[in-house]
């Protein structure tokens, strides 16, 4: 079976942009193939964070994982943290990757802006971290949003190097797999939703670090607060909605949202809604997200009224992780060259 990996990070809380960028998928994969789906506790610590908080946000993820319909006997759900493999494969890439391939990262550039002098070591590495996320379990697709991209194409870059530098003949003869020690991997990214914007901003991505709540869907909002967000959202003055208007990028957007919630197709959605005015979309649109996220808030209090649960399927999840994790470190050492344990 192939092998699926993918996380979130545990800052702030869930939003509609993780889930219809990434979980969603995600969730579509879990009978294909052999999934791990992480919080990835240690990429949350890239800016200042609150040690008070982040074991909570770290459960909150793991239970809107199975919330959305991620199932613990299918996937193997864990917190990265608790497998030490990956802080271990990270020391390992940052020593073969050279320092220009992560100055290019479009994400660092955008946060080291905002965080100025004051920014982290981990904020230029992080992209190693998830290569190892990634790499550890010799995975062939990640399902992540359009924002990742790059970060794969670096993970896709890192691997090739290491197969490249250390994969050659001599760890044949130590009894590696032939000639490669990563498998290189795809990413997967959906046609729609891969990049779900700003409900006041149709220019920005809707993202976890803006300071206006009112821009972005989380994914426990109540449907009071649905309705509220949805009202106030950025409109245009134009009547009748439409997919693809460059001009109406708020219209393309939330037309989208519709779209992926409603579980209706592109040419459903036009032609229910191209005559509409915003007026009338507006609750439409308010409704079937609140329909849609309602089973999920159900199933979420389900979770977390249960923590005893919900720790034994992470300690379930660490410990598959933990088997596959530690056996592709041990060759990547070995292929490194470095004197085996006895
Ligand atoms: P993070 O936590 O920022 O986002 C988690 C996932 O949600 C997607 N996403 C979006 N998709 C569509 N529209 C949006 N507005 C939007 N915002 C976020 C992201 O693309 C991502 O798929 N470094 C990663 C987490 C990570 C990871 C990994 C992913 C760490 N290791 C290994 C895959 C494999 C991150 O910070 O995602």
């Amino acid at each position: 079976k192939k092998r699926v990996v993918s996380g979130v990070q545990p800052t702030g809380t869930i939003h509609l942009g993780n889930y219809l960028g990434a979980i969603k998928t995600w969730v579509s994969l879990q009978d294909l193939y052999e999934t791990f789906f992480f919080v990835v506790d240690l990429h949350a610590i890239t800016l200042a964070h609150s040690a008070e908080e982040l074991a909570r946000a770290t459960r909150t993820s793991a239970a809107i994982y199975i919330a959305c319909g991620i199932d613990p006997s299918k996937a193997s759900i864990f917190v990265q943290s608790h497998v030490q493999a990956h802080s271990e494969l990270t020391w390992l890439l940052s020593c073969v990757t050279p320092i220009s391939w992560l100055n290019k990262m479009i994400q660092f550039k955008e946060k080291s802006r905002k965080s100025g002098e004051d920014v982290g070591v981990g904020l230029l590495t992080y992209p190693l971290l998830m290569a190892s996320d990634i790499l550890l379990y010799q995975s062939d697709l990640v399902p992540v949003g359009e924002d990742q991209r790059q970060h794969l194409e670096l993970t896709r870059d890192v691997a090739d190097r290491v197969n490249h530098l250390y994969g050659g003949r001599k760890w044949k003869k130590l009894g590696g797999r032939g000639g490669r020690v990563f498998k290189v991997p795809e990413a997967l990214i959906p046609p729609t939703g891969a990049r779900v914007m700003s409900l006041t901003d149709g220019m920005a991505k809707m993202s976890k670090s803006a300071t206006s709540d009112l821009s972005r869907i989380n994914l426990l909002d109540t449907p009071d607060e649905i309705a509220n967000k949805i009202k106030r959202c950025k409109t245009d003055s134009v009547v009748g909605m439409e997919f693809g208007n460059e001009e109406r990028p708020e219209c393309n957007n939330l037309l989208a949202i519709y779209q992926l919630v409603s579980g209706k197709t592109q040419q459903e959605v036009v032609e229910e809604c191209a005559e509409m005015s915003w007026g009338q979309f507006k609750p439409v649109l308010t409704e079937a997200l609140v329909m849609h996220l309602q089973p999920i808030q159900e199933k979420y209090a389900e979770v977390v009224a249960d923590p005893v649960y919900l720790d034994s399927i992470l300690a379930e999840g660490a410990a598959k992780a933990n088997l596959i994790a530690d056996s592709t470190l041990q060759n990547v050492y070995n292929a490194m060259g470095f004197l085996p344990k006895k």
